[in-house]
């Protein structure tokens, strides 16, 4: 496996990448030396991976044991975190043990924070096994699961230990979930790292199928372009929310869908939209935008909001967005993360964002409605 060390500030853990490596996974938590091993996933992935890397970490490793919880975002809610705690406690978890988050990123969040309360604090190793898991929730600190009232809004900051990564797992990965995953490679490549942008180009597949070999090199640059925005803001609050490029309106999509519409390919539409509104402010040219809808396409994602979704619900979630309170915005307005090319981010002061009129923004999501 590849290692690479990500730092986050005064954070800073390893990352390590392979493809087939389920011995040198099961080996490096033997290292870690633990005095049980909980291994925590959704039931789907518990019966692809669980119990087999559960068992094996038993045999090789340490004693083990498989905790699952339902899939989903609803799912991931305190309730669930609350009843493995009190799983985990009943099988003897005690302050050396370890947390395996095996799982996309609705794990990983369960996964991440039961990690940060049991004990006040034990040891979390993430062993992602979808796209998104693999380049992005992996390599944020936030571990957060959702309310009544909306989605990730209890929760806390902590570090996992360690990531092992194994890009066979994502052998069984359903289209849906691998052109998401690879929408968040394409956010990467034209907000941070456009040196990407002519392979991303060549290899983007509507089948989503991808070889090992590619799938490490998106998830390898992923890691760096999340690296070079993160190293000195591990709350994403400053340069990291450049992260959030096509977000705003993306959401909104995700939310109107009622969940048709995977995170991914609501933020690859969600940056068709900022792209159109970057070139109507002036800021884009057409070739930019044509470029927007280029990618999604060839990452087999129309660049249009689904006739399913209801735009008018899309518009009503716009204002809803996470980014308030960022910016002092002028009445009407809501801060977004623009580009006037690939790399080129729009700031004001010194955040990575623009207000933008509603009124206008939701004049391009009309537009871009099926
Ligand atoms: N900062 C962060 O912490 C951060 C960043 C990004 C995303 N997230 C969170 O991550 C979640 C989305 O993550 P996700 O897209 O991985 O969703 P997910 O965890 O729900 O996984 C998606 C689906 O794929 C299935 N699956 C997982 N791995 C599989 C495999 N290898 N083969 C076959 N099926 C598999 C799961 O059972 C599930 O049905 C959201 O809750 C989001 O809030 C958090």
């Amino acid at each position: 496996m590849q290692s690479t060390t990500v730092v986050m500030e005064d954070a800073s853990f390893p990352y390590r990448l392979g493809s087939d490596c389920a011995d040198e996974i099961v080996a490096r938590l033997g290292e870690l030396d633990a005095s049980g091993y909980f291994v925590i996933s959704d039931t789907t992935v518990a019966g692809l991976y669980g119990h087999d890397l559960t068992a094996r970490i038993h045999k090789e490793a340490g004693p083990a044991v498989l905790l699952t919880h339902e899939e989903g975002e609803p799912h991931k809610g305190l309730a669930t975190v609350s009843t493995l705690a009190e799983q985990a406690l009943e099988h003897g978890a005690d302050r050396r043990a370890i947390i395996v988050a095996l799982g996309g990123g609705v794990t990983g969040n369960i996964a991440g924070l039961l990690a940060s309360l049991l004990f006040r604090g034990t040891r979390l190793v993430h062993v992602p096994t979808t796209v998104v898991a693999m380049l992005d929730s992996v390599l944020s600190l936030k571990q957060a699961v959702n309310a009544t009232y909306g989605k990730n809004l209890v929760g806390t900051f902590y570090q996992p230990v360690e990531v092992l990564a194994d890009t066979a797992m994502l052998r069984t990965l359903p289209p849906r979930e691998m052109r998401s995953g690879m929408g968040e490679v394409v956010k990467n490549a034209l907000a941070i790292r456009p040196s990407m942008l002519d392979r991303m180009a060549n290899v983007l597949e509507p089948s989503a199928r991808y070889d090992d070999e590619t799938l490490r090199w998106a998830i390898a640059e992923s890691l760096a372009a999340k690296a070079a925005v993160t190293h000195a803001d591990k709350r994403e609050r400053g340069a990291g929310l450049v992260l959030e490029y096509g977000h705003t309106a993306g959401h909104a999509i995700e939310h109107a869908s009622h969940g048709r519409v995977a995170h991914g390919a609501g933020v690859v539409v969600g940056m068709a939209i900022a792209a159109e509104v970057s070139r109507r402010l002036g800021h884009a040219d057409a070739e930019f935008v044509a470029q927007h809808g280029e990618l999604a396409s060839a990452g087999g994602i129309p660049p249009t909001v689904p006739a399913h979704v209801d735009v008018a619900r899309v518009k009503t979630w716009l204002s809803y967005d996470n980014k308030r309170g960022y910016l002092d915005s002028p009445q009407g307005h809501t801060p977004m993360v623009l580009l006037a090319g690939p790399g080129r981010v729009l700031h004001t002061g010194s955040l990575p964002l623009v207000p933008v009129p509603l009124a206008l923004l939701e004049e391009v999501v009309d537009a871009t409605a099926e």
